[in-house]
C-alpha cells in the first residue's frame, strides 16, 4: 500500500485519480489520470483522450507532459499515473520514452484506481526504461563535412 509514501506523492497519486475521472475513453472504457510535478511544487494533470480515428488517442502521461511543457515548465521531480483497475498499470512504451526526454531520475508512481488506498509502486523513469535513447547527436553522421 501508500503507508511507506510522502505526503507530497501521496497527494499526487490522489490528483491522478481524480483527473482520471475526466478521461475521454468512450471506445477502451479504460480511464488513465496523470499528475506531474514540478521541481518547485507545481502540479500539471493530464488524462487520456480518445477518437474515433483511434490512432489518434493521446495517453495520460504524454497530456500532462505536454499540458506542463506548454506553460513554460520542464523540471519535474515525479508523475503519478492512476488507471482502472485494482492493481497499478505501467506506463506504456511511448510515454515512458516522452518522460525520459524529462529526465531518467524522474519519480514514477503507478497506483489502480483505489489510488493510496490501494497498491501503489513507486518506482523510477530510470528503471522502467533500462538503456534509454536519449541523445542521437554522438552518432550521427556529420552532414556538413561528409555532404550529401
Ligand atoms: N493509456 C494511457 O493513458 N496511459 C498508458 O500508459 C497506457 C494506456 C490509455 C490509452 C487508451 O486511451 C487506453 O489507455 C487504452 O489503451
Amino acid at each position: 500500500m501508500s503507508d511507506q509514501l510522502s505526503g507530497k506523492f501521496r497527494a499526487l497519486v490522489t490528483r491522478a485519480c481524480q483527473t482520471r475521472l475526466h478521461s475521454h475513453s468512450p471506445y477502451s472504457g479504460f480511464r488513465v489520470g496523470a499528475a506531474l510535478l514540478t521541481a518547485d511544487g507545481e502540479v500539471f494533470v493530464g488524462t487520456n483522450v480518445e477518437n474515433a480515428s483511434f490512432g489518434l488517442s493521446n495517453c495520460a502521461e504524454r497530456t500532462a507532459v505536454f499540458s506542463a511543457v506548454t506553460a513554460g515548465a520542464r523540471d519535474f521531480q515525479a508523475i503519478a499515473v492512476c488507471a482502472d483497475g485494482v492493481q497499478p498499470t505501467a506506463p506504456c512504451g511511448a510515454c515512458r520514452q516522452v518522460l525520459v526526454e524529462f529526465g531518467l531520475d524522474m519519480v514514477v508512481l503507478i497506483a489502480g484506481e483505489d489510488g493510496i488506498d490501494g497498491p501503489v509502486r513507486q518506482t523510477t523513469v530510470r528503471d522502467l526504461v533500462p538503456d534509454a535513447f536519449t541523445d542521437f547527436r554522438n552518432h550521427s553522421r556529420n552532414i556538413s563535412e561528409e555532404g550529401p
